[in-house]
């Protein structure tokens, strides 16, 4: 009788998923990169503008360099939900549907992304998945999808770790592994809980391609919103902090690439490499159908790459701040007692530097590894260069141009 009783409790148990629900788990054990339309594109996308940057991110060598997720941002769909309940496509901008297009992306090798939003409607105005996260999950899922960018607009007042709970249950009860990209901007601090139901959780609000600025927008609304420039988003929060939650498959999300974008290419570079050094997701916001060779260099790095990539899924941390403020000098542990090593200029003067920050040990407290350049033998190399720089010395000679970035790797011998 017993026996029978606990039987029953467990098939109760085993019937109500979400009981066990989690996030799908091995994806984004480095952090996920590819493409998405925002940055560029806003809601004017096409069927006929993915298969061309798909068609380009192969014949330039990004898809090969990493770059193998497309996501499609805001603006996939028609304003209203059909008399079902269901999302639909617009037809004018996807002639044959989603699904066509996932099996586009899938047949090149790629994997695919869409957007949604926790709210009643996504930032954009188009019907969010508030109330509808079951029916979404598994229309996805029929499609193909491998990626959901879950936006925060039109909440009221909902608990957002809650929310974000409810759509990881509904993606995993679809039985598909979804990549979850938390996007809450960090107002309720998803560093805290996203490792538990996302992959990656946005830190910031959106990112706006200029170096150091804000771009407000007004806009008549009731709440002012602003855009943030690069070193805007790095000063956001406490990177300390941040850094203590990122591990394989948890990643803080700096948001999307502005390379290519307007910046200058020693902007764009330092902004590359500094979200190589945050093992930020590296997802391309430009058009690269269009991208001058300059801007395809700095994006198809791939030393640069590795570092954001590197297995051990440790991110970087603010070491050193020099020169007034204006230089900082960051610190990456990677694999095989690597170090990435990234000397950011934030200033509009050149700085030059005879740097002997590596005359003494230097032990990363998070993660314990040490780099001990006086009692080991370190080998230097430029990555944006491309350049061996022989043996790392007691006192280190340094240009760094105005806003822009100088970024070593060191190899113990
Ligand atoms: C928010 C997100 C952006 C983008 C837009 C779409 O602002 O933070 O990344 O997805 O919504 O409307």
């Amino acid at each position: 009788m017993k026996n029978k009783k606990i039987v029953f409790i467990l098939a109760l148990l085993a019937a109500s998923t979400s009981v066990f629900a989690q996030k799908a788990e091995g994806l984004a054990k480095t952090p996920p990169m590819g493409w998405n339309s925002w940055n560029t594109f806003s809601i004017n996308i096409s069927e006929e503008l993915v298969k061309g940057i798909v068609d380009k991110m192969i014949s330039s060598g990004l898809r090969d360099a990493g770059y193998n997720y497309v996501v499609l941002d805001d603006g996939w769909m028609l304003r209203e939900r059909d008399a079902q309940g269901n999302l639909v496509p617009d037809p004018e901008k996807f002639p044959n549907g989603i699904k066509h297009l996932v099996d586009y992306v899938h047949s090149k090798g790629m994997k695919f992304g869409i957007y949604n939003c926790a709210g009643t409607h996504t930032c954009g105005g188009f019907p969010g998945s508030r109330g509808h996260e079951y029916q979404d999950a598994r229309l996805y899922a029929s499609w193909g999808i491998d990626f959901l960018k879950y936006d925060w607009c039109s909440t009221g007042k909902l608990n957002a770790e809650e929310a974000y709970i409810t759509m990881r249950d509904a993606l995993a009860t679809t039985g598909r592994p979804i990549l979850l990209s938390i996007c809450e901007w960090g107002t309720y601090e998803p560093w805290l809980w996203g490792g538990n139901i996302g992959h990656t959780w946005r830190i910031s609000g959106d990112i706006y391609p200029c170096f150091d600025c804000e771009d407000r927008h007004d806009d008549g609304l009731p709440t002012q919103w602003s855009a943030w420039g690069v070193t805007r988003i790095l000063d956001m929060r406490d990177n300390d902090e941040l850094r203590k939650h990122a591990k394989p498959g948890a990643w803080n999300d700096y948001d999307m690439l502005e390379v290519g974008n307007g910046m200058k290419a020693g902007e764009d570079r330092a902004h590359f490499g500094m979200w190589a050094m945050l093992a930020s997701p590296l997802m391309l916001g430009n058009d690269v159908r269009t991208m001058s060779q300059t801007t395809l260099d700095i994006l198809g790095n791939k030393e640069v790459i590795a570092i954001d990539q590197d297995t051990l899924g440790i991110q970087g941390y603010k070491y050193q701040v020099l020169e007034n403020g204006w230089v900082e000098v960051w610190l990456k542990p990677l694999a095989g007692a690597k170090w990435a090593v990234c000397f950011l200029n934030r200033g509009a003067e050149p700085a030059k530097l005879n740097y002997t920050g590596f005359a003494n040990e230097i032990k990363d407290s998070l993660s314990g590894l040490t780099l001990n350049a006086k009692n080991n033998r370190y080998t230097v190399r430029d990555a944006f260069a491309h350049k061996d720089l022989g043996q790392l010395k007691s006192s280190l000679k340094i240009s760094i141009p105005s806003h822009d970035v100088v970024l070593l790797v060191l190899t113990k011998k």
